[in-house]
């Protein structure tokens, strides 16, 4: 014990260590040995077969857990299934109780939790008493909320069924309540499987479960690792799967549960940037960057990993930083003045060594603080590279451990440029004392959430999610409680009729083309073949053929151009450069709009006849079609500049403003049935929004869409805007699905084209839409048009606007 008089001297912290005998208790009641929970029911570990949990920081063996067999999770999802109608079936109010008890007992063994989630992690019990608990407990409570409201804030929505949901380690408790109180707030069943590393968390809430008296098989927990993970994702009876985790094991999700139905939230990895202009508060950008990088050692899927700092302050910002990482403290998880505690598992750790090893080979200049390290146990210091070029490893690659990569910007145009030049977009946070260079650079970045003059904050009524390969979907607030409902359907869906597959025969395009119909009486037609529509221009396919399009009896109605994947790629590089069109206001675009559906209606008797000569349609229905077309484009002209945000209410002085953002470019791929008005349904709403697109038009009834671009150019539609590429549906659309400026794709055709779509999407992780295969009532404005589309047309970005001193 040292002396008062040293203590002066040295002005060392001594030990203050947690005390963690109420957990060892409980390990030990358990016999060190925990089964699943399911039905409301533990089972047996020996019976299936148990691995190891260890403490990081000591690497001693915690517990032995059983290892989840794909007989395990049928018994989990069987239990689920069973108890899910009389959950949805159990009012609001009543399920509100149950979260709510939830949320008293976390509060009640807060201690408890911590200690516990200490142990089995590593993360420091500052961080674990002082946020994640806390905010595990506000996650109940709030979803308690939602539970009351849900059936009258979502009346036309209604609970998915059983829920699977895999959760990764880093944030074990914290991750399990992001995902179990929505799906229970909103009359789901869950199945969640923990990571590996760390499952005793959750195996205490199972036992909290009961206490609180959640009927039985409500929540089951199966543990296990990547095997257990992917035979949930499979199972049949499984409605939904919620991930967070590594976005290798995300697009193996992604592929697995293509063409299920399944709905997918994944919320998948990310190297956010944290971008320090010349004006901000450097001790305070300095502290952000504590808060960004070394909370939780790193191992946050939203740390602000790469430091991106003005050139002018560089320098000063460094030695500040360097000073104060010279200050952190690293070591026993348990000891309550402990910055950085452990690595989760020796595996991580390795990892993390391994990048560091490459950051200092490619040339990166290291510092590393943080004292002695203790001398068992998985241990990194604080690390901060500076020097680091831009296309280096160690600025490319999530290395989820404690390591901080710094490199230099001159204007903000650069910073936005470095920002966005990542295969992620999951969050950012940005220093600087003028609202406007902060703001400016909170809507540039490409991510789901930005903190400005602040990092790393969460509220369960605030939403959480990625932009790009960081996933889909959210977590929390509104929009997060929305990935556990789907629509009820409303209105009459037509006989199920399955999309057909043409097969389309080529002929060149500088081939004699047959005349059309309804063309001057005695004289011969004027050839002419549709082309595709590109960048404002009409475009002869680059295959150089086209092909040929009949009418209802056979005939022989005309030529369309047989697009290929180089006419996609041209028609998204096109879009591509028409990004102007998001920055519009939306009132210019509402205009468009309104002159798009006029021009439209001063057209209708041509696009009447049109339509009848493609479908058959007699002439007052094809008429119908035309005047729902004109409808439709008012509609969504109505909702240009009414969609709007929100505020969430979350912590006291912050805006935390839900701004709904165009993806950028999107596919829209259309179904056979009512040609122009199902085309107009799925183009309106995302331009509307903000998108460019490129549209491929049903195989079968090409030249209805082809005749809408010579409205298009005169509407003051901007060129690239609207792209439309004729031909094979299921080729146009898979090379959309691969293509990586693709932000979003709706897809009509056929169940096999659904899939393929979705097992596509996986190289980039893009947000698709696909229906069932069937074909729906496009004139029904209950199932056809609404805020679905606009949901759809949208990502949410949460943006964090502290105020005051
Ligand atoms: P991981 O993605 O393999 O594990 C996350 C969860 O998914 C665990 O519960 C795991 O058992 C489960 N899982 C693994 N394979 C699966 C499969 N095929 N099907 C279904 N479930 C499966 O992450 P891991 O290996 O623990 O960490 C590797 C890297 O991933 C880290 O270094 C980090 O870069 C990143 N990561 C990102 C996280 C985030 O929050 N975004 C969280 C954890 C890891």
């Amino acid at each position: 014990m040292p002396q008062i008089r040293e203590i002066l001297d040295t002005m060392d912290y001594g030990p203050s260590p947690e005390a963690a005998d109420v957990v060892t208790d409980w390990l030990a009641a358990h016999g060190r040995s925990f089964g699943h929970f399911i039905g409301g029911d533990f089972t047996r570990p020996a019976e299936t077969g148990t691995f190891a949990v260890h403490d990081p920081a000591t690497g001693a063996v915690l517990a032995q857990v059983a290892e989840g067999s794909a007989a395990d999770v049928n018994a989990a999802v069987a239990a689920a299934k069973a108890a899910f109608a009389d959950w949805s079936a159990t009012p609001g109010h009543v399920r509100a109780r149950y979260l709510y008890a939830l949320a008293r007992l976390v509060q009640k063994r807060e201690r408890f939790l911590s200690v516990l989630e200490t142990l089995d992690n590593g993360k420091p019990i500052r961080e674990s008493r002082d946020i994640d608990v806390p905010l595990v407990a506000r996650h109940f409570y709030h979803h308690a909320g939602w539970a009351e409201l849900v059936a009258t804030e979502f009346p036309d929505q209604r609970p998915l069924g059983v829920c699977g949901q895999i959760i990764p380690w880093n944030f074990p408790l914290l991750m399990l309540a992001w995902k179990i109180a929505p799906a229970l707030a909103a009359g789901n069943t869950v199945v969640l499987k923990p990571a590996e590393f760390t499952p005793l968390t959750a195996l205490a809430f199972a036992e909290i479960c009961r206490e609180a008296g959640l009927p039985k098989g409500v929540v089951n927990i199966v543990c296990g690792d990547g095997a257990t993970g992917a035979a949930l994702v499979r199972h049949p009876d499984v409605a939904k799967i919620a991930f967070t985790g590594s976005t290798e094991v995300g697009r193996a999700i992604r592929e697995s549960t293509a063409g299920s139905g399944k709905k997918l939230s994944l919320e998948l990895g990310g190297k956010s940037p944290f971008v320090v202009f010349e004006d901000a508060d450097l001790d305070g950008a300095v502290e952000g960057v504590v808060d960004a990088i070394w909370f939780n050692a790193g191992q946050v899927c939203c740390a602000g990993a790469r430091i991106l700092v003005q050139e002018g302050v560089a320098e000063r910002f460094y030695t500040k930083l360097k000073r104060r990482m010279a200050t952190l403290r690293t070591g026993n998880p348990l000891d309550k003045s402990t910055d950085v505690g452990a690595i989760v598992a020796p595996v991580q750790l390795q990892r993390v060594r391994d990048l560091v090893r490459k950051g200092v080979a490619e040339g990166a200049s290291l510092f590393q603080a943080g004292g002695d390290l203790p001398a068992e146990g998985c241990f990194f210091p604080p690390t901060l590279f500076t020097e680091v070029a831009p296309a280096s490893t160690i600025a490319e690659v999530e290395i989820f451990g404690p390591v901080a990569v710094a490199t230099t910007f001159r204007t903000p145009d650069e910073a936005v440029a470095l920002a966005n030049n990542t295969r992620y977009g999951l969050a950012a946070s940005i220093w600087s004392e003028n609202i406007n260079v902060a703001l400016d650079a909170a809507a540039r970045i490409k991510a789901g959430v930005v903190w400005i003059n602040a990092t790393n904050l969460f509220d369960a009524g605030a939403g959480f999610g990625g932009y790009k390969e960081s996933g889909f979907g959210r977590e929390g607030g509104r929009e997060g409680l929305a990935e556990y409902l789907a629509p009820v359907r409303i209105g009459t869906a037509p006989p199920a009729v399955e999309a057909t597959s043409p097969t389309l025969s080529a002929v060149p395009a500088h081939a004699g083309v047959r005349p059309q119909t309804g063309m001057a009486e005695g004289l011969p037609g004027i050839d002419r073949t549709a082309k595709l529509y590109i960048g404002g221009k009409q475009a002869r396919p680059d295959g150089g053929y086209s092909f040929a399009v009949q009418g209802p009896d056979g005939a022989p109605l005309g030529l369309a151009g047989l697009g290929n994947r180089k006419d996609i790629r041209n028609a998204v590089e096109a879009a591509g450069k028409a990004g102007a069109w998001g920055a519009a206001t939306a009132h210019n675009r509402a205009q468009v709009l309104y002159y798009v559906a006029e021009n439209l209606s001063a057209r209708a008797a041509e696009f009447g006849r049109r339509l009848s000569a493609t479908t058959g349609a007699a002439a007052p229905e094809a008429a119908r079609e035309v005047e729902a077309a004109v409808a439709r484009i008012f509609f969504y002209a109505a909702w240009a500049d009414k969609y709007d945000g929100r505020i969430h209410a979350t912590r006291s002085r912050h805006v935390t403003l839900a701004m709904h953002e165009p993806f950028g470019v999107m596919g829209l791929v259309c179904p056979d049935e009512a040609p122009l008005l199902a085309l107009v349904s799925l183009l309106m709403p995302a331009i509307a929004m903000g998108n460019r697109a490129v549209v491929v038009p049903s195989p079968v009834h090409p030249l209805a869409a082809t005749d809408l671009y010579q409205v298009l150019d005169t509407s003051d539609v901007p060129p690239g805007v609207v792209n439309i590429v004729t031909g094979d549906r299921d080729t146009l659309s898979k090379t959309l699905a691969e293509h990586h400026d693709v932000a979003a794709l709706w897809y009509r055709g056929s169940r096999a084209g659904g899939a393929a779509v979705e097992k596509a999407s996986a190289s980039n992780l893009k947000t698709t839409w696909i229906d069932d295969g069937q074909s729906q009532d496009w004139f029904d404005p209950a199932l056809a048009q609404g805020r679905a589309f606009l949901d759809r047309a949208t990502q949410i970005k949460t943006v964090w606007v502290p105020y005051g001193e």
